[in-house]
């Protein structure tokens, strides 16, 4: 379906959930005359985040799996994969494989599952460990026919919790229940005031010496904003898309990585 039925599709079966995305087009139809924000990008973030040789090999054997478990199920993995969203990407998944080993991860909470990458290696580097995995998602209400594809890329469902909605709604609950956390994971609807409202409310649960990686942050300054707000240590990571991403983008995709004191 082209992007802008897609667009058509949600105004007309979801005007209200729709109205946070709308609200951050216009916020950045307004600001086209600005220059866009530049995060400087820490291309050594692999030896600063401490990324070894067994996370590498680790999570390369297990790309061709998860690869071949969503194929095998009439999925193209990768950029704009389901509907307008990506997958995500070697990159992102090998930074969050290595932040759960280091941390000793036991409690890890993430948005945005679509067909699940991150959740499997999320489940997958809890390993053996007492680790579980809390995920929240809001299956587009305007495109039913993707519903069966959440959570796809996950074989071992024991150790995770899939929670149906949005984050607004679903986070601070969670978090009250489930009392502090290790690693935060934030991959759900990318707009200033959502990813914004997500990194405080995460950010207060987080443990000392936890840790946040933040998808797509060169979409808008909120990543920036909320660093400097909690004068916490970040790292600025690129994007290895598997191919060409079509909808990206002035720095070629980015995520962050915020660790708390
Ligand atoms: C970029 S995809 C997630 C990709 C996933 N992390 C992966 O690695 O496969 C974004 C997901 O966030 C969901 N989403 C969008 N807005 C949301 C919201 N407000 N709260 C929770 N999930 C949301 C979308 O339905 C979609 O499944």
């Amino acid at each position: 379906m082209n992007p802008w039925m897609q667009v058509m599709r949600r105004v007309v079966h979801d005007p209200i959930g729709s109205y946070g995305y709308f609200a951050d087009r216009v916020i950045r139809f307004n600001r086209r005359n600005k220059p866009p924000h530049e995060y400087p990008v820490d291309h050594d973030w692999r030896s600063l985040l401490g990324v070894s040789e067994d996370d590498r090999i680790r999570t390369e054997r297990l790309w061709p799996e998860i690869l071949g478990t969503l194929e095998s199920r009439g999925i193209r993995p990768g950029p704009a994969s389901y509907l307008f969203w990506n997958d995500a990407d070697p990159a992102l998944v090998q930074a969050i494989w290595c932040l759960a080993r280091r941390l000793r991860a036991a409690k890890v909470v993430e948005t945005g599952v679509a067909h699940g990458v991150t959740s499997r290696f999320i489940l997958e580097a809890l390993g053996e460990r007492d680790g579980h995995l809390w995920s929240i998602d809001l299956p587009p209400r305007w495109a039913p026919e993707v519903h069966d594809e959440i959570g796809a890329a996950v074989a071992d469902r024991s150790n995770w919790s899939l929670i149906l909605g949005p984050s607004r709604r679903c986070l601070r609950r969670l978090l009250n229940d489930i009392g502090q956390i290790d690693l935060f994971i934030h991959d759900s609807e990318h707009t200033t005031r959502n990813m914004l409202f997500e990194m405080s409310v995460a950010w207060k649960s987080l443990r000392p010496g936890g840790a946040m990686v933040v998808d797509d942050i060169d979409l808008n300054e909120a990543f920036d904003v909320f660093c400097k707000r909690v004068r916490c240590k970040a790292l600025i990571a690129k994007a290895e898309p598997i191919r060409p991403d079509p909808g990206k983008r002035r720095q070629g995709g980015l995520f962050g990585v915020a660790l708390k004191h």
